[in-house]
């Protein structure tokens, strides 16, 4: 993972500038990082905030040999590894709020987007959109995200190194990229289970297909997530945004 990289200055959004790589034939574990996007994009059509210099943005290329419905474990797989990544590089508590937003305190501090591409139902690639806010300082959020997101320097109380904090996530993507394609889905859920903050916790999903609240019990091996409904029926659910309740 990250033998090939490449370095942009400003670009409209990463995830673009990774697709026509992969049409050109970019290899599995090629990546592309800017510093900053003009149109960062996040999940269910939202923008994502992408001031320059100021955090990890980047468009990772996967090319796995398996099924089109294993692509939620794979974004599941990438929040452990960047969790994990984010506690060796700063001493903070950060906890991964289903599916995958990064949260620290609270506050979203990264967020993650696969896009793919099937043929036969299976995976032809995957680009897994990562953005981490590394830098940024309150006056870099515009005032609707003053209060929901935060940063890695904000928590740290420092600036973070964004060089090292890459180099140690490609490092944990790469060791659980390996075990899950030798071991499959068990070991990845385990430790997405124990890193997340959504388990055991009362919460709303809200979703195309309406709102489901429950008690969040844990993950299936496909990745959706267990909710448990007040009449004790568990309702797997695939995709939507998490709100605690009281
Ligand atoms: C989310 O939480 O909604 C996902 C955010 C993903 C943002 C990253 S930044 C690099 C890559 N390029 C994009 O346009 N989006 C992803």
């Amino acid at each position: 993972i990250g033998r090939t990289i490449r370095m942009l200055d400003t670009v409209d959004s990463t995830q673009r500038v990774a697709r026509e790589w992969v049409a050109a034939g970019a290899e599995e574990g090629s990546v592309v990082l800017a510093e900053g996007q003009t149109a960062g994009r996040g999940r269910m059509e939202r923008k994502w905030h992408s001031p320059q210099g100021k955090g990890i943005w980047m468009s990772l290329i996967l090319k796995p040999t398996v099924p089109i419905h294993f692509l939620p474990q794979l974004t599941l797989l990438t929040a452990v590894a960047l969790c994990r990544a984010v506690k060796q590089t700063i001493p903070v508590e950060c906890g991964i709020k289903w599916p995958n937003d990064l949260l620290i305190g609270g506050r979203k501090t990264a967020g993650i987007l696969l896009e793919s591409s099937a043929e036969d139902e299976r995976l032809r690639y995957v680009i897994a959109g990562i953005g981490v806010s590394v830098n940024l300082t309150e006056e870099d959020y515009p005032p609707e995200l003053r209060e929901i997101a935060t940063s890695l320097r904000i928590a740290a109380g420092h600036a973070v190194d964004r060089t090292e904090l890459l180099q140690t996530f490609f490092k944990q993507f790469e060791d659980l990229y390996d075990l899950y394609l030798q071991q499959g889905f068990g070991p990845i859920r385990t430790l997405w289970e124990a890193s997340s903050i959504t388990i055991g916790r009362k919460v709303s999903v809200r979703s195309a297909s309406g709102d489901i609240t429950g008690l969040a019990l844990g993950i299936d091996e496909h990745g959706a997530l267990l909710l448990q409904l007040d009449d004790g029926n568990i309702k797997p659910v695939y995709s939507g945004d998490v709100e605690a309740r009281a």
